[in-house]
């Protein structure tokens, strides 16, 4: 293809130099050709290519974003860059959290000063953020709601890191992916790296452990103790758990601040009561410490599911009597008028309704509860 355009005699004769220079253009554009036709393929057949795409395009919009400019990133430090959470997403503050005040001030106090007040003691290494924090507590009672809260108070980058974005399939792209995670957490810090249900991530250590997944957690682990090495790197690993009895003892030993967040208190549902229900059209009569005071082992998500409840009662009640009443004017006069469904109309929220929302929950416990030592039987590996 390439001796194609030469001249019959061309290859018995030694080549004039013109001849020489187009033989070597050819040459070159035909390697070219074959170098880029090959890389084509080779990226059309690499299931990741596209996805790869999709989160540097993500990752450039995010680092704009969040006000972090002119830093070079690897392809790898950009795959972890589009987990980034945009700070204007982050609606989550310390007000939409009920009755965990104890555990708020502690996390100003431990977590959140040293973030904000560093240049007050810019030399010391005692007056630092701690390298890492547990959140740890049964489902649903608002850990990962602190964590969101916590980023936004500090002031921090946060990457919300999902076990699933390290584990790569191609072999030795994990321990890449793990150490763009620090590397990006260096470059654009203050940074938050949150893990949750970082039980599932970073479980006991076991002899059933495939090769690949066992280096990525030592590699993880010594990444994270290189953040020791300078005063002024501020990185913190936050962990969530509902199961701390799963975590690998090294890695909790890394978590020297670690925060029980438990079922709540009476007292502290009164609270989330209030917060849920608060700028919700109520009855007078409406009861919450009434409702605090029956709902014993409730979580702050199971409180907020029974207040969804208790506030529909009144629109399936409203849609009802608007059916009727559009049945009443269809036999009067068979002429109806079309009105908007206004809020004004709607009745109240009543404290049967929320009795009943109550009712209801206790159901789908007790019938969770009783499929429960049928799913336990399952071994969890
Ligand atoms: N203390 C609380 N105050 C207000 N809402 C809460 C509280 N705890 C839980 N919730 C509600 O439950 C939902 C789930 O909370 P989440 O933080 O995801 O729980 P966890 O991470 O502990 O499983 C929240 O979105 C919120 O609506
Ligand atoms: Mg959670």
């Amino acid at each position: 293809m390439v001796f194609k355009d030469l001249p019959r005699d061309a290859l018995i004769r030694p080549l004039t130099r013109n001849e020489v220079v187009g033989l070597l253009l050819r040459l070159t554009i035909f390697g070219a050709a074959t170098y880029y036709s090959i890389k084509w393929v080779v990226d059309a057949m690499d299931p990741t290519s596209a996805r790869k795409k999709q989160a540097m395009k993500r990752a450039e919009q995010m680092m704009k974003r969040i006000g972090v400019e002119g830093v070079k990133l690897t392809e790898y430090e950009m795959n972890i860059a589009s987990h980034l959470v945009d700070p204007l997403s982050m609606k989550v503050t310390w007000r939409d959290i009920a009755g965990l005040d104890e555990v708020i001030d502690e996390l100003q106090n431990t977590v959140i000063l040293p973030f904000q007040k560093r240049h007050l003691l810019a030399g010391s290494k005692l007056f630092q953020p701690p390298k890492g924090v547990l959140l740890f507590g049964p489902p649903g009672c608002g850990k990962t709601m602190i964590a969101k809260a916590t980023a936004k108070a500090s002031g921090c980058k946060f990457i919300n890191l999902q076990a699933s974005t390290l584990t790569d399939m191609w072999y030795g792209e994990s321990q890449k992916l793990t150490a763009a995670v620090f590397s990006l957490a260096d470059k654009i810090q203050p940074c938050i790296i949150f893990i949750d249900e970082i039980e599932s991530f970073l479980r006991n250590r076991s002899s059933l452990d495939h090769e690949a997944t066992a280096m990525m957690k030592a590699q993880f682990m010594s990444l994270w103790d290189g953040l020791d090495t300078s005063s002024t790197t501020q990185v913190m690993v936050m962990g969530a758990t509902n199961r701390p009895q799963d975590m690998d003892p090294a890695i909790l030993r890394r978590m020297p601040a670690t925060f029980h967040i438990g079922l709540p208190s009476t007292r502290q549902r009164h609270e989330i009561l209030k917060l849920i229900l608060a700028g919700e059209n109520l009855s007078n009569a409406i009861n919450m410490k009434e409702i605090a005071d029956k709902t014993g082992g409730y979580s702050g998500s199971d409180l907020k599911e029974l207040c969804r409840d208790a506030a529909i009662y009144r629109v399936r009640d409203y849609v009802r009597k608007e059916q009727m009443r559009s049945i009443a004017l269809q036999l009067d006069d068979g002429l109806e008028e079309e009105r908007p469904v206004d809020e004004e109309r709607l009745r109240p929220i009543t404290q049967l309704d929320l009795l009943f929302g109550l009712d209801k929950m206790n159901e789908s416990k007790k019938a969770t509860t009783l499929m429960l030592p049928s799913v336990a039987e399952v071994p969890l590996d």
